[in-house]
Parts: C-alpha cells; sequence; structure tokens
C-alpha cells in the first residue's frame, strides 16, 4: 500500500480520528507506521475500520510501536500470551472495562498504547466511550494546575483486582487471575507530560489510583473525587461505535476509557494488544 494513500477524519472536537486506506496485517512501511503514531499522539485515539487481523497479525502490528505487556492479571491466548480476549458472553452480567480508566496504570511502567480488534459485536450496545485528559487539564485554572504539578499520586491493582473488584469477577469466558496479598504501589505523577509531543494530560483514574503521594486517602478524597468528576465531562469525550474489524488504538497517557455494558444476553468479543513504553 503507498504510503501516501492514509487519510484522516476527525471524529469529535476534542479527541479521536478514523483512519482509513491502510490494511493493518499488511507489512506497513515504517512511513506508514509514523503517520499512525503521529495521528495516534495528535488524535489521542485512532480508529480503523473492515480490517481482518489474525492474533499473530494483531501482535506483528502493535509490535511496531514498542514491546508488548503481557498482563498480570488477565490471562492471553494460549499461543499469543500478549493477546487478551475481551469476551462478554450472554450469560455474564459484568464485562470488561465497564469503569473510566487508563490501561495499567498499576504498574511501574504503564502501557503506552492499547489497542482493541472487534471480532463479535452485539446487535446494539457495547461501544466504547473515549475522554480527553489532555483537554481535561487544559480546562483548569492555572492555580489547579499549578497545584497538581506539585503532586504525585499512588496506584496499584489492589483494589480493582481484589476478589470484590470490578475487573476480578468471574466471567465465563475470560480468566481473570484475583491479585493476592502485596501486589505494589506505584508512584506516577498527577501531570503527565507527553513524551511524544510535550502536551500535559491529567493522569489520575478512578479504578487505580489510591491516593496522593504523602496525603492518607481520606486527605485525598475530596480532590481525586473532584478530578475523577472532572475528568469525564461529556464535552471532552468521543464514542465509537463497534462493527467486526473495527479497531481502537488509543494512547494512555492522555485518554481514558470506558466500555458501556449496555447489551446483556448478547455476545461481544473482543482481542486487545497492550503496547509498553520501550525499556531505558
Ligand atoms: C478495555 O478496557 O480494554 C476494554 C474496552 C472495551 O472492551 O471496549
Amino acid at each position: 500500500m503507498a504510503d501516501n494513500s492514509l487519510s484522516i477524519r476527525k471524529v469529535s472536537g476534542t479527541l479521536g480520528a478514523e483512519l482509513s486506506g491502510v490494511d493493518l496485517s499488511a507489512g506497513l512501511s515504517d512511513g506508514v507506521i509514523a503517520q499512525i503514531r503521529a495521528a495516534l499522539v495528535e488524535h489521542q485515539v485512532i480508529f480503523f475500520r473492515d480490517q481482518t487481523l489474525t492474533p499473530a497479525q494483531q501482535v506483528a502490528f502493535g509490535k511496531r510501536f514498542g514491546p508488548l505487556n503481557i498482563h498480570p492479571y488477565v490471562t492471553g491466548m494460549a499461543d499469543h500470551p500478549e493477546v487478551m480476549e475481551i469476551i462478554k458472553e450472554p450469560s455474564d452480567k459484568t464485562n470488561f472495562g465497564g469503569g473510566w480508566h487508563s490501561d495499567t496504570s498499576f504498574l511501574e511502567r504503564p502501557a503506552i498504547g492499547s489497542i482493541l480488534y472487534a471480532i463479535e459485536i452485539p446487535e446494539w450496545g457495547g461501544d466504547t466511550l473515549f475522554a480527553s485528559q489532555a483537554a481535561a487539564y487544559d480546562a483548569l485554572t492555572p492555580g489547579m494546575r499549578a497545584t497538581l504539578e506539585t503532586l504525585n499520586a499512588v496506584h496499584s491493582a489492589g483494589r480493582e483486582y481484589s476478589a470484590a473488584g470490578h475487573s476480578a469477577q468471574k466471567r465465563g469466558s475470560m480468566s481473570v487471575v484475583e491479585a493476592e496479598g502485596a501486589v505494589g504501589e506505584f508512584i506516577h505523577p498527577v501531570v503527565l507530560t507527553h513524551p511524544e509531543n510535550g502536551r500535559k494530560a491529567l493522569y489520575v483514574n478512578p479504578a487505580f489510583t489510591m491516593r496522593f503521594e504523602g496525603w492518607s486517602a481520606r486527605e485525598s478524597k475530596p480532590l481525586l473525587d473532584f478530578l475523577f468528576d472532572h475528568c469525564r465531562q461529556e464535552g471532552r469525550t468521543c464514542r465509537f461505535v463497534w462493527t467486526p474489524g473495527s479497531v481502537a488504538f488509543w494512547d494512555n497517557r492522555s485518554v481514558w476509557h470506558y466500555a458501556l455494558n449496555d447489551y446483556h444476553g448478547q455476545r461481544r468479543h473482543m482481542r486487545r494488544v497492550t503496547v509498553d513504553p520501550v525499556s531505558a
């Protein structure tokens, strides 16, 4: 495929763009990969339609952007441990990812991006919402921005992947290991400066942020509650309506996402690879 065939159409005023004219299963040139990466960083989440990807092809595409994560709690495919199958069966009540979050901030070196490919989509529902954390930062007053820039936050998988946590709930076709004992706490800045474009974004999330560094959970709660509410405001979101073969690629450094759970009794089957930062 020629490098100049890729076209980009924004899907909302704040974030998100649909890219067309590219076959992700093909051995793409470095030039096309650079265009996709630039679109990801600029638009924060990018979408592709009508793709056909084997797990090996999805792995190969993901690896063009960095090493792939093997999720510590969600068991990957037997032949491709980097590929998480995200499945809600008709009999399941709880979906995976059904709350605002960014991926793996509970790790020392969180994922930079996630690439989700749709295999089977319900007849209605099952959309994914995205919220720009860069726009959320921009919308704060200079005083609040300056305060937040002095803070770090403590992130952990301990709550979300505990027996009672949303992510660890039992689902018919997913194997999720519960977090046990000391799962580790990692400190990340509350305001993240994007390493590729220098844009600042809020980097807290309701699933994994426990408190501010040096603050108790009780002291942290009012400010975290304010931020969690601020960060999901509708005017800074976009919504992706899936069709089989669609791909969403989001930048975990600048967006939150939320998988809607509004399709009970139907099956939804996705495959995700998660891109880690390149080692220092
Ligand atoms: C996730 O949080 O990775 C799942 C998103 C989705 O299934 O739409």
